[in-house]
């Protein structure tokens, strides 16, 4: 389906960079839309794109089997910018020359620009930083095709036709480490393919919905909401776009932190007017869960009882055609293959099995999208702020973080010093900084004193965590007073807890979760 504005269409060779130039282009305001290569010329067209671009691949030209796309996307009359294997596609495609390179280009280089009247490079410096990632090269430029830009080891590390209609980089402008990167995506977008910056997360939205009521007809759609940000903006836009035929279940598993279950229930079926079911089946996961202090072994119970369970809830709408899933870019794992039907997909533990078992087709509105796009476009659903703004919590919920055998009162004590940490650091503006915060509760007693008593007791570690990404962490640096308050707290005000500790580790070594 067309986006109604300007869109940029970008052909997928299979590059690990592809999404990361949709961002950049969405970030500069204007749609783009992903194909996989070998896309029809009947859904190129069906895009409606004013402008193409070519990703990187890690493919050669010149390989058998190398993918290509329809012969059309040069003839379109449509601007088009090649990267990397993109330029070498294109040199291939007109008549240049592509081989294996005597020195692979990997990470770092210097470029400096050839032709000073290029409108790709306008108001760059002569020379620049860029990012690399190639081991093949261009031997002879093909007719009609000048040089644009130099580095050491790539003499043509940037090629266009005569009225830059085609324009080409042997290096990555998608990267952060291009230095001038998102100002040369900018010069192909508004300087050489005129396009206009429309694109926000109301026009997302919009689209979307549009895609959305199309697709389902009349269908019924289910909805797993487990109160994370992505179910729930997957939910909220859903729910947008067909009202009352989508059916969304909250699942209590009894691993929720104080009072999640109630605001999940309050924020959607009365703020949003969502058909909601509420199940609290703390009772079967807990006594599933009884005895195990394994961790895969709980995160595997915990799957497959979520599964039953939604299985069984759903069975109150056989007509059910749809599931909605929250899966964002990030969950959509990196293949070398290109994306379309075969991409592969982290099976999300709290659905996996089920679109199968009940023949559903999944609908993931927000599976092109990045963390921060999908919390810009739940602020634009009028989703509330502190939902948006929700620290990452594992799918087996408290399960990970009551370490060794779970109990219910072991559940509760963790809750009392978690919600003591949560609220302190919302108070003094310290919860948006960290990526993610949270207690955990160990297995051991120690020693304390209280009163004249001598108390045997458990101990809570806190845990608080800055990252990007979550791959990699460092512990936050959280100030002394602060922590000294939260153990006062917690301390005080949770009877069975007498010592507190802060965990210090970086991952790696360590992880996020203790478990
Ligand atoms: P780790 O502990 O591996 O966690 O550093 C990285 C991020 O993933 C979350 N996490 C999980 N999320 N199911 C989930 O849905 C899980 O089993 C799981 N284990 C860890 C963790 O909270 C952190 O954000």
């Amino acid at each position: 389906m067309a986006h109604s504005g300007d869109s940029v269409l970008i052909l997928d060779f299979g590059s690990q960079y592809t999404q990361l130039i949709a961002r950049r282009v969405r970030e500069l305001g204007v749609y783009a839309e992903i194909l996989p290569c070998n896309a029809t010329s009947e859904e190129i067209a069906a895009v409606n794109p004013r402008a193409i671009i070519l990703s990187g691949s890690p493919f050669s030209v010149y390989a058998e089997g190398a993918p290509r796309c329809v012969p059309e996307v040069f003839t379109m009359g449509k601007p088009i910018l090649g990267l990397c294997y993109g330029l070498q596609l294109i040199a291939h495609e007109m008549g240049g020359e592509v081989a294996k390179s005597a020195h692979r280009e990997y990470g770092r280089a210097e470029i400096s620009i050839e032709d000073k009247r290029s409108r790709l490079f306008k108001d760059i410096p002569d020379n620049s930083t860029v990012w690399m990632s190639h081991g093949d090269k261009l031997n002879k430029i093909p007719t009609g095709f000048h040089v644009t830009a130099r580095s050491v080891n790539a003499p043509f590390a940037g090629i266009a036709n005569a009225d830059e209609s085609i324009v080409a980089l042997q290096f990555h402008p998608e990267v952060a480490h291009t230095e001038f990167g998102t100002k040369i995506l900018s010069n192909f977008l508004f300087e050489i393919a005129h396009l206009k910056a429309t694109w926000n997360p109301a026009d997302f939205i919009e689209f979307t919905v549009a895609e959305i009521k199309q697709r389902v007809g009349d269908a019924t759609v289910i909805c797993a909401l487990s109160g994370g940000v992505d179910s729930a903006v997957a939910a909220v836009l859903v729910h947008r776009a067909i009202g009352k035929q989508l059916k969304c279940i909250h699942v209590d598993n009894g691993l929720m932190r104080r009072d999640e279950s109630a605001e999940v229930v309050h924020t959607f079926r009365d703020h949003f007017g969502i058909d909601l079911d509420f199940r609290d089946a703390s009772d079967l996961f807990l006594d599933r869960l009884a005895g195990i202090s394994e961790p895969e072994e709980k995160r595997k119970i915990i799957g497959k009882a979520f599964i039953d369970v939604l299985a069984e809830e759903a069975t109150k709408f056989r007509d059910a055609k749809f599931l909605v899933q929250g899966t964002i870019y990030p969950d959509v794992i990196e293949s070398l293959s290109f994306k379309g039907p075969s991409a592969t997909i982290k099976s999300h533990h709290n659905v996996g099995g089920l679109p199968e078992k009940m023949d559903l087709k999944l609908i993931e509105p927000l599976r092109e999208l990045f963390k921060d796009e999908v919390r810009n476009v739940g602020r634009a659903l009028g989703i509330p702020e502190h939902f948006i703004d929700r620290h990452p919590f594992p799918g087996p919920g408290l399960a990970i973080r009551v370490i060794g055998e779970i109990t219910r009162e072991k559940l509760e004590l963790l809750r009392s010093a978690d919600a003591i940490f949560i609220e302190e650091l919302r108070a003094q503006n310290l919860y948006a900084s960290t990526w993610q915060a949270f207690a955990v509760l160990l297995p051991v007693q120690t020693v304390g004193v209280m009163g004249d008593e001598r108390t045997y007791e458990k101990v809570v570690a806190l845990r608080a965590v800055t990252s990007v990404d979550g791959m990699t962490a460092d512990w936050a640096h959280l100030p002394h007073e602060f922590l000294a308050h939260v153990a006062n707290r917690i301390a005080n005000e949770v009877r069975g807890l007498s010592r507190v500790v802060y965990d210090i580790s970086s991952k790696p070594p360590a992880t996020i979760e203790w478990e």
